[in-house]
Protein backbone atom coordinates (compact mmCIF):
# COMPACT_ATOMS: atom_id res chain seq x y z
CA UNK A 1 0.00 0.00 0.00
CA UNK A 2 1.20 3.27 -0.89
CA UNK A 3 1.86 6.07 1.53
CA UNK A 4 -1.27 8.71 1.72
CA UNK A 5 -0.70 11.93 0.23
CA UNK A 6 0.67 14.34 2.59
CA UNK A 7 1.83 17.95 1.94
CA UNK A 8 5.70 18.54 1.98
CA UNK A 9 6.19 19.26 5.96
CA UNK A 10 3.44 17.40 7.13
CA UNK A 11 4.73 15.97 10.11
CA UNK A 12 4.49 12.28 10.77
CA UNK A 13 3.22 12.78 14.20
CA UNK A 14 -0.10 15.08 12.74
CA UNK A 15 -3.00 14.01 14.43
CA UNK A 16 -4.65 10.73 13.75
CA UNK A 17 -8.22 10.65 12.31
CA UNK A 18 -10.30 8.29 11.63
CA UNK A 19 -13.52 8.57 9.18
CA UNK A 20 -16.39 6.53 9.21
CA UNK A 21 -18.51 6.51 6.11
CA UNK A 22 -21.79 4.70 4.55
CA UNK A 23 -21.99 5.91 0.88
CA UNK A 24 -19.84 7.83 -1.72
CA UNK A 25 -17.51 9.06 0.08
CA UNK A 26 -18.04 13.17 -0.69
CA UNK A 27 -16.96 14.54 2.54
CA UNK A 28 -14.12 11.85 3.24
CA UNK A 29 -12.68 13.23 -0.41
CA UNK A 30 -12.58 16.71 0.41
CA UNK A 31 -10.61 16.09 3.89
CA UNK A 32 -7.99 14.03 1.83
CA UNK A 33 -7.83 16.86 -0.68
CA UNK A 34 -7.39 19.27 2.49
CA UNK A 35 -4.64 16.82 3.69
CA UNK A 36 -2.94 16.83 0.62
CA UNK A 37 -2.10 20.61 0.09
CA UNK A 38 -1.44 20.85 3.46
CA UNK A 39 -4.59 22.96 4.58
CA UNK A 40 -5.71 20.38 7.36
CA UNK A 41 -2.56 18.92 9.67
CA UNK A 42 -4.02 15.42 10.45
CA UNK A 43 -3.20 11.73 9.03
CA UNK A 44 -6.44 9.99 8.36
CA UNK A 45 -5.60 6.43 10.20
CA UNK A 46 -8.70 4.38 8.62
CA UNK A 47 -11.37 4.86 6.80
CA UNK A 48 -14.41 2.68 8.56
CA UNK A 49 -17.67 1.67 6.54
CA UNK A 50 -20.29 0.01 7.56
CA UNK A 51 -21.39 -0.93 4.26
CA UNK A 52 -19.04 -3.07 2.30
CA UNK A 53 -20.40 -1.17 -1.50
CA UNK A 54 -19.71 2.55 -0.35
CA UNK A 55 -18.43 4.52 -3.04
CA UNK A 56 -16.25 6.18 -0.67
CA UNK A 57 -13.66 2.69 -0.03
CA UNK A 58 -12.46 3.52 -3.26
CA UNK A 59 -11.37 6.58 -2.57
CA UNK A 60 -9.60 5.97 0.30
CA UNK A 61 -7.87 2.72 -1.25
CA UNK A 62 -6.72 5.46 -3.82
CA UNK A 63 -5.03 7.74 -1.57
CA UNK A 64 -3.16 5.01 0.47
CA UNK A 65 -5.62 5.04 3.30
CA UNK A 66 -5.97 1.80 5.61
CA UNK A 67 -10.24 0.57 4.66
CA UNK A 68 -12.16 -1.51 6.83
CA UNK A 69 -15.58 -2.53 6.61
CA UNK A 70 -17.68 -3.50 9.79
CA UNK A 71 -21.22 -4.53 8.05
CA UNK A 72 -23.56 -3.41 11.00
CA UNK A 73 -25.91 -6.54 10.02
CA UNK A 74 -23.06 -9.24 11.02
CA UNK A 75 -23.51 -7.83 14.97
CA UNK A 76 -25.69 -9.29 17.31
CA UNK A 77 -26.90 -5.51 18.62
CA UNK A 78 -26.28 -2.16 18.01
CA UNK A 79 -23.76 -2.02 20.78
CA UNK A 80 -21.70 -4.83 19.66
CA UNK A 81 -21.54 -2.46 16.37
CA UNK A 82 -20.22 0.33 18.13
CA UNK A 83 -16.98 -1.52 20.30
CA UNK A 84 -15.92 -3.28 17.26
CA UNK A 85 -15.90 0.76 15.58
CA UNK A 86 -14.54 2.25 19.13
CA UNK A 87 -12.11 -1.03 18.94
CA UNK A 88 -10.71 -0.42 15.28
CA UNK A 89 -10.04 3.54 15.72
CA UNK A 90 -8.93 3.18 18.93
CA UNK A 91 -5.98 -0.04 18.12
CA UNK A 92 -4.93 2.55 15.36
CA UNK A 93 -4.19 5.58 17.98
CA UNK A 94 -6.95 7.88 16.15
CA UNK A 95 -7.96 11.09 18.53
CA UNK A 96 -10.89 12.52 16.47
CA UNK A 97 -13.69 10.43 14.64
CA UNK A 98 -14.89 12.13 11.62
CA UNK A 99 -18.70 10.94 10.25
CA UNK A 100 -18.63 11.54 6.74
CA UNK A 101 -22.08 10.53 5.90
CA UNK A 102 -22.48 7.88 8.20
CA UNK A 103 -25.64 6.23 8.39
CA UNK A 104 -25.76 4.55 11.83
CA UNK A 105 -26.71 6.54 14.89
CA UNK A 106 -23.88 6.76 17.59
CA UNK A 107 -24.70 4.65 20.28
CA UNK A 108 -22.27 4.72 24.10
CA UNK A 109 -19.29 2.55 23.19
CA UNK A 110 -18.08 4.43 20.54
CA UNK A 111 -19.76 8.41 22.56
CA UNK A 112 -17.65 6.99 25.75
CA UNK A 113 -14.59 5.79 23.41
CA UNK A 114 -14.27 9.07 21.95
CA UNK A 115 -15.97 11.98 24.63
CA UNK A 116 -16.09 15.02 22.49
CA UNK A 117 -13.89 13.56 19.64
CA UNK A 118 -16.54 12.50 17.50
CA UNK A 119 -17.54 15.00 14.53
CA UNK A 120 -20.50 15.41 11.99
CA UNK A 121 -21.39 17.02 8.96
CA UNK A 122 -25.24 17.59 8.18
CA UNK A 123 -26.87 19.02 5.11
CA UNK A 124 -28.71 21.90 7.07
CA UNK A 125 -28.43 24.93 9.04
CA UNK A 126 -29.16 22.92 12.65
CA UNK A 127 -30.76 22.78 14.94
CA UNK A 128 -33.26 22.78 11.74
CA UNK A 129 -33.86 20.08 10.27
CA UNK A 130 -32.39 17.25 11.88
CA UNK A 131 -32.14 14.11 10.70
CA UNK A 132 -33.35 12.30 6.82
CA UNK A 133 -33.89 14.59 4.25
CA UNK A 134 -32.89 17.24 5.26
CA UNK A 135 -32.94 19.17 2.20
CA UNK A 136 -36.03 17.49 1.43
CA UNK A 137 -36.91 19.15 4.85
CA UNK A 138 -36.10 22.67 3.75
CA UNK A 139 -37.80 22.61 0.90
CA UNK A 140 -40.94 21.22 2.43
CA UNK A 141 -40.80 24.91 5.03
CA UNK A 142 -39.97 27.28 2.40
CA UNK A 143 -36.80 28.69 3.76
CA UNK A 144 -35.18 30.84 2.16
CA UNK A 145 -31.59 30.33 3.41
CA UNK A 146 -30.39 26.63 4.09
CA UNK A 147 -26.41 25.24 4.06
CA UNK A 148 -23.91 22.92 6.51
CA UNK A 149 -23.37 22.63 10.13
CA UNK A 150 -20.84 20.64 12.07
CA UNK A 151 -21.10 20.11 15.18
CA UNK A 152 -19.70 17.99 17.97
CA UNK A 153 -21.60 14.16 18.46
CA UNK A 154 -23.67 13.60 21.70
CA UNK A 155 -26.49 10.85 22.42
CA UNK A 156 -29.00 13.20 20.71
CA UNK A 157 -29.23 12.92 17.18
CA UNK A 158 -27.97 16.41 15.17
CA UNK A 159 -28.26 17.93 18.36
CA UNK A 160 -24.58 18.33 19.52
CA UNK A 161 -22.33 21.54 19.93
CA UNK A 162 -22.25 23.76 16.86
CA UNK A 163 -18.61 23.90 15.71
CA UNK A 164 -19.24 25.85 12.15
CA UNK A 165 -21.64 26.67 10.08
CA UNK A 166 -22.08 27.85 6.41
CA UNK A 167 -25.13 29.23 4.71
CA UNK A 168 -26.67 29.03 1.14
CA UNK A 169 -29.80 30.47 -0.52
CA UNK A 170 -32.33 28.26 -1.46
CA UNK A 171 -33.56 29.48 -5.38
CA UNK A 172 -36.72 29.67 -6.84
CA UNK A 173 -37.66 26.27 -8.62
CA UNK A 174 -34.98 24.03 -6.47
CA UNK A 175 -35.06 20.61 -6.19
CA UNK A 176 -33.64 18.12 -3.49
CA UNK A 177 -31.18 17.56 -5.83
CA UNK A 178 -30.61 21.40 -7.04
CA UNK A 179 -30.26 22.43 -3.12
CA UNK A 180 -28.02 19.45 -2.35
CA UNK A 181 -25.53 20.32 -4.53
CA UNK A 182 -25.60 23.77 -3.65
CA UNK A 183 -24.79 22.68 0.46
CA UNK A 184 -22.38 20.21 -0.68
CA UNK A 185 -20.02 22.58 -2.20
CA UNK A 186 -20.19 24.58 1.36
CA UNK A 187 -19.83 21.06 2.65
CA UNK A 188 -16.82 20.19 1.01
CA UNK A 189 -15.21 23.83 1.93
CA UNK A 190 -16.62 23.48 5.65
CA UNK A 191 -15.33 20.00 6.97
CA UNK A 192 -11.67 20.58 6.60
CA UNK A 193 -11.80 23.84 8.25
CA UNK A 194 -14.15 22.45 11.02
CA UNK A 195 -11.43 19.83 11.61
CA UNK A 196 -8.74 22.00 11.97
CA UNK A 197 -10.24 24.33 14.17
CA UNK A 198 -10.98 21.10 16.83
CA UNK A 199 -7.57 19.87 16.25
CA UNK A 200 -6.21 23.19 17.13
CA UNK A 201 -7.82 22.69 20.57
CA UNK A 202 -8.35 25.51 23.26
CA UNK A 203 -12.08 24.93 22.86
CA UNK A 204 -14.39 24.22 25.50
CA UNK A 205 -18.24 23.24 25.83
CA UNK A 206 -20.68 25.42 27.47
CA UNK A 207 -24.05 24.20 28.31
CA UNK A 208 -25.08 23.33 24.34
CA UNK A 209 -22.38 25.82 22.76
CA UNK A 210 -18.68 24.96 21.08
CA UNK A 211 -17.01 27.91 22.60
CA UNK A 212 -13.66 28.36 20.14
CA UNK A 213 -10.37 28.91 21.79
CA UNK A 214 -10.64 32.91 20.62
CA UNK A 215 -13.74 33.47 21.84
CA UNK A 216 -12.98 31.69 26.00
CA UNK A 217 -12.53 34.33 28.40
CA UNK A 218 -9.23 35.88 28.89
CA UNK A 219 -8.26 35.11 25.42
CA UNK A 220 -7.79 38.31 22.78
CA UNK A 221 -8.84 38.09 18.99
C1 LIG B 1 -23.63 14.77 3.07
O1 LIG B 1 -24.63 15.59 2.56
C2 LIG B 1 -23.51 14.91 4.57
O2 LIG B 1 -23.81 16.20 5.02
C3 LIG B 1 -24.57 13.94 5.06
O3 LIG B 1 -24.50 12.86 4.18
C4 LIG B 1 -23.97 13.29 2.93
C5 LIG B 1 -22.78 12.45 2.67
O4 LIG B 1 -22.24 12.67 1.40
N1 LIG B 1 -24.35 13.60 6.44
P1 LIG B 1 -20.82 12.08 1.03
O5 LIG B 1 -20.89 10.56 1.27
O6 LIG B 1 -19.79 12.72 1.91
O7 LIG B 1 -20.63 12.40 -0.42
Amino acid sequence: MTDQAMAPGTPAEAPRIGVLISGRGSNLQALIDAIARGQLKARIAVVISNRPAAGGLARAEAAGIETLVLDHRAFASRDAFDRAVAMALLERRVSLVCLAGFMRLVGTPLLDAFPNAILNIHPSLLPAFPGVDAQGQALEHGVCFSGATVHLVTRDLDAGPIVRQAVVPVEPGDTVETLSARILVEEHRLYPLAVQTVLDGGWSVTGRRFVPAHQRPGTSR
